[in-house]
């Protein structure tokens, strides 16, 4: 299949000059599908159709009868997708390699409604791109005390694989679909137009992509508009923070913004353990809201530079709040040994369910690590854990992993907050794989 965006959008704009809308019976799509007979069509499988219509944005193979198109689609091809009759039913990017056979980008009803994104994939990208700016400022983002958020996330801003993190003046725009890698000039364009940034950083996620078809040699981070700079200072809930370019992730975890927040109307005259603390978000607020101490410990050298730096950022006093590089589990064990304790301990491991397969082996280690973080737990004191596995998450499994972390620290837990990510990393409910974080706090008797 042929098709460029300027060649469908020649035919919307000629569509819109010559001809009257489509009438109740021809549907915008079935319009393209009759005059762009180079259209490729992916046809459904019969009872298969309605998910789709729901809302469900990943067409799986398993659900696809046949592909209709000469030449066939290539990766990254806008097509069509149709029911089994071959009405079009929504339209989307097509992937020869991934189980995902189409990402659905716009379902009929919308595409007749709104035709000038119909098929096209600047408009579309510049659409999606405005609300996603337009819902953010209705949330109170950016805002004088933060500037670092999520402005697109993927499934739930309606741009299935595409990330993007604002931080102050730079965008770190993090691919995982092969669509998102084809369409990367667009993006990149459509952001620079749409917000007040003076650096792109582009950052493909390559075993992600790697699934996706695409040749990981060709994929590269790069910069865009003037070079970016290695490290970005951002504000969060009025804390300042260095962010690394080369750091995990986007750079900064801003899902946990609210959590953070929570964390310190809480922490005042408190002794915080901050396990996996990353360049410091909880241990900060935990700062601010008036903690007497609080200790940080995380095995990545880089994160830790950058969290003393935010100590010293913030004027914060560096003798209240101390750094350890050391294993989560070490460090537990040995400050198990000297019988210390905390009033509030948070945990938040990195991703050990990266697949549903290992869901069971990760629910031993999320257990350990609970059961540990239990017993460095005052008697009635709190602990915040945290699973960033969407398979943990979504099994619906964290609250009986904690239970049974609970057992073996002879402790009992009571379940006083259960929160997510933050609200803008909005969630599709037809996606429901796009919730990840589980975000608890539990009193510990
Ligand atoms: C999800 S991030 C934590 C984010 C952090 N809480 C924040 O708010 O920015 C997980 C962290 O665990 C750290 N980590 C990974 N393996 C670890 C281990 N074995 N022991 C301690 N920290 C570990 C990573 O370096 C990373 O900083």
């Amino acid at each position: 299949m042929i098709i460029t965006t300027t060649f469908v959008g020649r035919l919307m704009l000629q569509r819109s000059l010559s001809r009257p809308l489509p009438s109740a019976t021809t549907s915008t799509l079935q319009e393209i599908a009759s005059n762009c007979p180079k259209v490729a069509k992916v046809v459904l499988k019969k009872g298969k159709t309605q998910l789709f219509r729901d809302g469900s944005p990943m067409v799986y193979s398993g659900a696809v009868d046949r592909i209709l198109g000469r030449p066939p689609p290539k990766t990254g091809d806008a097509v069509l997708v149709a029911d089994g009759t071959q009405k079009p039913i929504g339209w989307g990017f097509y992937n020869s390699a991934s189980m995902f056979c189409v990402r659905l980008m716009q379902l009929e009803e919308e595409a007749s409604k709104d035709p000038s994104c119909a098929m096209n994939v600047e408009k579309l990208l510049e659409t999606r791109i405005c609300a996603a700016i337009e819902l953010r400022k209705n949330l109170g983002l950016p805002s004088a005390h933060t500037n670092a958020y999520r402005l697109v996330n993927s499934e739930g801003d309606r741009l299935s694989g595409l990330i993007v993190d604002v931080f102050g003046d730079l965008a770190v725009i993090a691919s995982s679909a092969a669509w998102v890698e084809r369409y990367k000039q667009h993006i990149k364009a459509c952001i620079s137009r749409s917000i007040k940034i003076n650096h792109i950083n582009w950052r493909p996620s390559i075993e992600i992509l790697k699934e996706e078809g695409l040749n990981v040699s060709d994929l590269t981070e790069e910069g865009g508009l003037s070079s970016s700079p290695e490290r970005v200072k951002v504000l969060e809930n009025g804390i300042s923070y260095l962010i690394s370019l080369d750091g995990q992730k986007t750079g900064f975890y801003a899902d946990q913004r609210e959590n953070r927040q929570f964390l310190s109307t809480i922490s005042e005259g408190q002794e915080i353990l901050d396990i996996c603390c990353y360049t410091g978000g909880f241990a900060l607020n935990a700062a601010k809201g008036g903690a007497l101490n609080v200790t940080g410990v995380d095995t990545s050298v880089p994160a830790l530079e950058l969290a003393n730096k935010n100590v010293i950022l913030n004027d914060m006093d560096h003798g209240r709040i101390s750094f350890l590089r050391q294993d989560a589990t070490e460090f537990m064990k040995d400050a198990l040994y000297k019988e210390d304790s905390w009033d509030i301990v948070i945990l938040d491991p990195p991703k050990l369910a990266p697949r549903k397969k290992v869901l069971q082996s990760a629910s031993g280690m999320y257990r350990n690590l609970n059961s540990l973080a239990m017993r460095l737990t005052k008697k009635n004191g709190l602990l915040m854990t945290c699973s960033c596995s969407g398979a943990m998450t979504q099994s619906g499994m964290f609250l009986r992993v904690l239970q049974g972390a609970a057992s073996m620290a002879g402790r009992k837990i009571t379940v006083l907050r259960q929160a997510g990510a933050a609200c803008d990393h909005p969630i599709d409910p037809s996606y429901p794989e796009g919730a990840y974080l589980s975000n608890i706090l539990l009193r510990v008797q």
